[in-house]
């Protein structure tokens, strides 16, 4: 198999940022694209982690360690104490920019007139990882309004990537929710590839595809 001997390292799921002990912010993020990439990983011989944030999905195969995380802090602590001896990375996760500053105590009382509460950065995972990168292949995933594919290779140049996979919102049944995606791969080449709107299933497939070609090359 082309994995064989090969650990894999997926980031899926959104994020939760602690506003108070009851509340969150978050996105609506299924993690349905990182399970799919997850389990057809395991199925081509791989051993992988799976590292997910907060998602009503599961996953039963032997080969797939499953480490659930809420915030982005904790996805990063997972991914930093995996990545040293990962083959391949996929961050397929939707990673909150923002976490508020200072998580109250207490429940969050309400009062009169507005409330205002600061947000501070989260860590950029994906960057880090390529700033770390040795003989890793690391695969980032952009979601793109405008200018798709200058703003992804931008993406794929600025946090040294070895390919990034774009879904493209204006096209109907891709990225968040729903079971179907229809995407673009590149290459730090500029090699580009497009693809039909396919079921996730189906999409990780035609990812992992494109993936051990370039690493088997
Ligand atoms: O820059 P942008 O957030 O659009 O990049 C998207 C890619 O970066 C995705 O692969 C996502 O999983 C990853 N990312 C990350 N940590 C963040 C933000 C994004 O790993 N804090």
């Amino acid at each position: 198999l082309p994995l064989n001997g090969k650990k894999v390292l997926i980031t899926a799921g959104p994020t939760h940022e602690a506003i108070d002990p009851v509340r969150f912010l978050g996105n609506r993020s299924s993690g349905t694209m990182g399970f799919e990439l997850a389990k057809k990983a395991a199925d081509l011989g791989a051993n992988v982690i799976l590292v997910s944030g907060p998602t009503s999905l599961d996953i039963s195969h032997g080969s797939v360690q499953l480490v659930r995380i809420t915030s982005a802090q904790e996805m990063y602590d997972v991914c930093q104490e995996h990545y040293p001896d990962t083959d391949v990375a996929i961050l397929a996760a939707a990673v909150a920019d923002y976490r508020p500053k200072h998580v109250a105590k207490e429940k969050i009382k309400k009062k009169e007139g507005d409330l205002q509460i600061e947000l501070e950065r989260n860590p950029d995972i994906l960057y880090s990882l390529g700033k770390e990168k040795k003989n890793q292949f690391l695969v980032g995933f952009a979601l793109e309004t405008e200018n798709e594919l200058e703003n992804a290779k931008g993406k794929l140049q600025r946090k040294n990537l070895d390919a990034i996979v774009l879904n493209s919102l204006k096209d109907e049944g891709a990225g968040f929710g729903g079971n179907t995606n229809k995407i673009t791969f590149i290459d730090k080449n500029s090699g580009i590839k497009t693809f039909a709107l396919k079921t996730k299933a189906e999409v990780a497939s035609d990812i992992w595809e494109e993936i051990t070609s370039r690493i088997h090359a």
